[in-house]
């Protein structure tokens, strides 16, 4: 049982799908988001993520993926970058509607509303396309029954990086299900940090220097009301992990839920 229309004969595993490509749009020379057929059969918590492959090879490389649609979508969507020689977006990059993708069966992942203590506001802090789970996150029903207001914060490079983040908080507040709690909750907060725009500097000092919360009119970061999850660089995680603990936040899991949530977004 290959992988019809790949073009490569591949045996495909047990745990694996091989799903259609359905659209791509390129942002940026480092930025991509493509939508994959979604198997009947498969089922996921918003901000979970899978491992994604190619079948162009007997032993396809997999990397991890934050499924970025809502889990009531009939497709799935990812949101990556594009790595000159990373062993697998040097060929992802150039997918094209109608190609296969290889996803492994078994979504997992800890940026999930049952690993967070119930809180009033939710902090859902990303680099690049750390944003990723939380594109799941803002579209989900859940995150308006359990939060006062979700703020989305996002760093780039560059203004054409935030782009996606622009669209999604679009999408969300116009969407038929969340759309009105959406319009009342969900703050979206993008900064950069290599090209002048409206609000420039790394998350970590907007927070850090109170500017962020005067920006946004809010109280400072809070551990007995606020709830974090983060997503991006590892240094931007090892960064905020001190920055939370310092102030009282505790990091959490799907066993024990408490303040903070971490995952790295992927990386090559
Ligand atoms: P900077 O431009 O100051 O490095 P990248 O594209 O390299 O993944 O970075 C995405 C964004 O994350 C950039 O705006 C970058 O800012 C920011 N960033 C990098 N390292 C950190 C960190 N340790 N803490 C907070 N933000 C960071």
């Amino acid at each position: 049982n290959g992988t019809p229309g790949s073009g490569q004969i591949f045996e495909l595993p047990k745990n694996v799908f091989a799903e259609k490509v359905v659209e791509v749009q390129h942002y940026t020379d480092r930025l991509f988001r493509f939508r994959i057929t979604r198997p009947a059969s498969f089922r996921f918590r918003s901000g979970e993520f899978v491992m994604i492959g190619l079948p162009n090879s007997d032993k396809p490389v997999f990397r991890a993926y934050s499924i970025a649609s809502p889990s009531w979508d009939e497709e799935l969507e990812f949101f990556s970058i594009k790595v000159p020689d990373g062993p697998l977006t040097e060929h992802l990059q150039k997918i094209q509607p109608g190609d296969t993708v290889l996803m492994r069966k078994k979504p997992t992942g800890t940026l999930v509303l049952d690993a967070l203590l119930p809180g009033k506001r939710l902090f859902l802090l990303s680099t690049g396309t750390g944003i990723a789970p939380f594109a799941s996150v803002v579209r989900d029903p859940e995150t308006y029954e359990k939060f006062e207001k979700v703020i989305l914060t996002h760093t780039c490079r560059q203004i054409a990086e935030l782009k996606y983040g622009y669209d999604l908080t679009d999408i969300a507040k116009n969407d038929p299900l969340v759309g009105e709690e959406a319009s009342e909750k969900l703050v979206h907060f993008p900064t950069t940090t290599q090209e002048e725009s409206p609000v420039m500097g790394r998350i970590t000092t907007l927070i850090e220097t109170g500017a962020m919360a005067a920006k946004l009119g809010m109280e400072q970061l809070d551990p007995e009301t606020d709830r974090v999850m983060l997503c991006g660089s590892m240094a931007m995680i090892q960064d905020l992990k001190t920055m939370l603990d310092a102030r009282g936040f505790d990091e959490g899991s799907n066993n024990r839920p408490s303040s903070y949530v971490v995952e790295r977004a992927f990386v090559d």
